[in-house]
């Protein structure tokens, strides 16, 4: 349980960020540079992670109930750094629960704003997209690019095995090398000519090291942090009434629904800095 104190503390109207587990920090970790005087809880549904083999329901049920406890924490703005809750969740959320339970709250998730700058990293007009299964049967990414850039092709490839390989920093050990092959070698084996691959999954940019030594030559890695991050500086200049309210204190709390001992120790690599998160039940 949360200390009390902490709840005292935390009564700015900070910007919420969500994910599923320890993913949504290589997004949080971009943020700071570019709006570093908000304050900020960042929300690591650990004990629920991966997301991305759940079903819609699922992920809808667990994302929402991880946004209305941001809320009640007093955030009036939430990023879903989740593809695989942006994909499942954040329609539904946006549609069918702030409008009338919370018409002063935000939630904002990363594939639009990802699709939206698509067409400035790929010359070939061929893109991969690696994800989770969630993410990848969702189709989010060919809908959400196809709209904007219909002649870009996007060729996608699931990797359930990478997400539960990050969660238990086994990623860059050797066992770890079979699973980054495989899907890179079957996302590649779909198409010629992709020059660029999306990492649609905010956990993988921890898996790039590895990646980049089986990556063809030509081919980028494209992460979302920076991407994100832009966006949502580009939000708040262009929605004063959400920025007006929000707190600036540079504060950064972190809770997870996992042990805060295992989240520190990991998070802590992931995130670049000494993280003291607390713990929190649903
Ligand atoms: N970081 C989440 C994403 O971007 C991970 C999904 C999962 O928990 O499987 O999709």
């Amino acid at each position: 349980m949360l200390d009390p104190l902490f709840f005292v503390l935390m009564r700015n109207n900070s910007i919420g960020i969500f994910d599923s587990g320890y993913g949504g920090l290589t997004v949080f970790k971009s943020i700071i540079p570019q709006l570093p005087d908000y304050d900020y809880i960042y929300f690591g549904d650990n004990a629920r992670a991966p997301y991305g083999d759940h079903s819609y329901e699922t992920v809808y049920r667990y994302t929402l109930g991880c946004v209305e406890w941001l809320f009640s924490q007093g955030c009036s703005l939430v990023i879903l750094a989740c593809n695989t809750a942006s994909a499942k969740a954040l329609r539904t959320i946006q549609q069918n629960v702030l409008p009338h339970k919370y018409p002063e709250r935000r939630v904002l998730g990363v594939i639009r704003p990802t699709a939206e700058v698509i067409d400035e990293y790929t010359r070939s007009k061929k893109v991969g997209v690696l994800g989770t299964r969630g993410t990848v049967k969702s189709a989010s990414y060919q809908i959400e690019i196809n709209k904007l850039y219909p002649d870009i092709e996007v060729v996608q490839q699931s990797c359930p095995m990478w997400v539960p390989l990050i969660e238990n920093n086994e990623h860059l050990n050797p066992g770890a090398d079979y699973f980054v092959k495989t899907y890179l070698e079957r996302l590649l084996a779909k198409t010629t000519d992709i020059d660029c691959i999306l990492l649609a999954c905010t956990h993988y940019p921890l898996i790039i090291p590895k990646l980049e030594t089986y990556l063809p030559e030509g081919i980028k890695l494209l992460s979302q942090g920076d991407i994100v991050a832009g966006s949502l500086k580009h939000y708040l200049d262009r929605h004063s009434e959400i920025e007006a309210r929000l707190s600036r204190t540079a504060g950064q709390k972190f809770v997870t629904t996992g042990d805060p001992l295992v989240f520190d120790t990991l998070g802590s690599l992931f995130f670049g800095s000494i993280i003291k998160s607390a713990s929190v039940s649903l």
